[in-house]
């Protein structure tokens, strides 16, 4: 199977296509450049990808072309400004890369003769964040605040009104997860990411929001629902709907919680500092109800909350230890594909 990966530049994106690869598929990516330090350029991606074009996906004519290029039996998209800070920095090419390059990619997708399936990433974030107690339904209203949410919920509501609407007879779905940890992150504003390297440095961390609760998943449990979905897709299932990825309520823990169980695992020394002072506006609790996808697609979160991270910090320790970035990523590839109850074999 050839899969296209859009944003494999990017931290989903350069996992998805070690999975991919691992599991014996062809891949393509297209994305802008990595940033600096990057899984992809850590991991040397480039070696193992069939097509790695820089394609800027709010061009529509080199969108589609570069897909139609390809000529994919899958698409996953992941391409998106996915940050909420820097949403309010640039709200402009926040919504123009996640709305307008969206639209693009199902563009490229419907024109591209061949394509069986095709997954469009959200997040967590496209629902009316009600500072409700209990997870967000696949059903419930979708909404947001900051640039990045609204524009999240926008391009869930583009698809499926895309998936409604255009007559384009791909399968499509809509796959929704919140926070996601692994190593390799580079995307500055993430919490493990300032973990990680403020411990690496031996500095103190000083932590925006520390009481907010959020879900903390690991990369690959999160993949692991998205290829699901796509298997599912390819069996002639779930086309035109949108499926919750999040894990359960065991992981849902505040940001201060998480940092101090992070510092356990890095080793003595490290210190973490709460700051309680206002900020800009960000959601408070946002989980997801992922009863949806356990019931119809046999998927659960498989690492829990300790694995999670301790396998984030192992991924960060070993490789600042000096072993190879992708060999330690494929070798937790095969960890997770060895776990009770995950069947990648059956992926296709
Ligand atoms: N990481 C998380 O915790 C998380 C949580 C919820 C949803 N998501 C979603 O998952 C997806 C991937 O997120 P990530 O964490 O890997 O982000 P990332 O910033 O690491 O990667 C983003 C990727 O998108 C590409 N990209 C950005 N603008 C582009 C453009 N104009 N044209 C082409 N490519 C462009 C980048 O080059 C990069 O490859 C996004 O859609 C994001 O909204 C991520």
């Amino acid at each position: 199977m050839h899969y296209l990966v859009t944003g494999h530049t990017g931290f989903k994106g350069a996992w998805l296509t070690l999975l991919l690869e691992r599991l014996g598929h062809t891949v393509s990516g297209l994305a802008l450049d990595p940033a600096p330090d990057a899984l992809y350029t850590r991991a040397r991606l480039a070696d193992v990808l069939e097509h790695d074009l820089r394609v800027d996906v709010r061009d529509g004519a080199a969108t589609a072309a570069a897909i139609a290029l390809v000529a994919p039996d899958v698409v996953v998209h992941l391409a998106a400004q996915p940050l909420v800070r820097e949403s309010y920095r640039d709200p402009r090419t926040t919504w123009e890369t996640n709305v307008n390059g969206t639209f693009n990619v199902l563009e490229g997708i419907a024109t591209t003769p061949g394509i069986r399936a095709a997954l469009v990433i959200t997040t967590d974030k496209v629902y009316r964040n009600v500072d409700q107690l209990w997870g967000y339904r696949e059903t419930d209203p979708l909404g947001g605040v900051d640039p990045y949410s609204a524009s999240k919920a926008a391009a869930d509501l583009l698809t499926q009104s895309w998936i409604a609407s255009s007559g384009c007879t791909v399968p499509t779905a809509i796959a929704r997860a919140g926070n996601v940890v692994g190593g390799g992150d580079v995307c500055n504003d993430r919490l493990m990411v300032d973990l990680v390297a403020a411990f690496s440095a031996g500095q103190p961390v000083r932590l925006r929001y520390p009481h907010a609760v959020r879900p903390w998943q690991h990369v690959l449990d999160c993949l692991n629902g998205y290829l699901t979905l796509v298997d599912a897709l390819l069996d002639g299932r779930h086309a035109g709907e949108a499926f919750n990825f999040g894990p359960g309520t065991r992981s849902f823990v505040e940001v201060g919680v998480l940092a101090e169980e992070v510092a356990c695992l890095w080793g003595p020394d490290s210190v973490v500092e709460l700051d309680d002072a206002p900020a800009l506006h960000e959601a408070g609790l946002l989980a997801l109800d992922a009863r949806k996808a356990e019931l119809r697609l046999g998927w659960r979160d498989r690492l829990g909350l300790h694995d999670t991270l301790a396998w984030t910090v192992a991924w960060a320790q070993r490789t600042l230890g000096g072993e190879d970035a992708r060999a330690v990523t494929q070798a937790q590839i095969d960890d997770f594909r060895r776990l009770d109850g995950v069947d990648l074999d059956g992926w296709r």
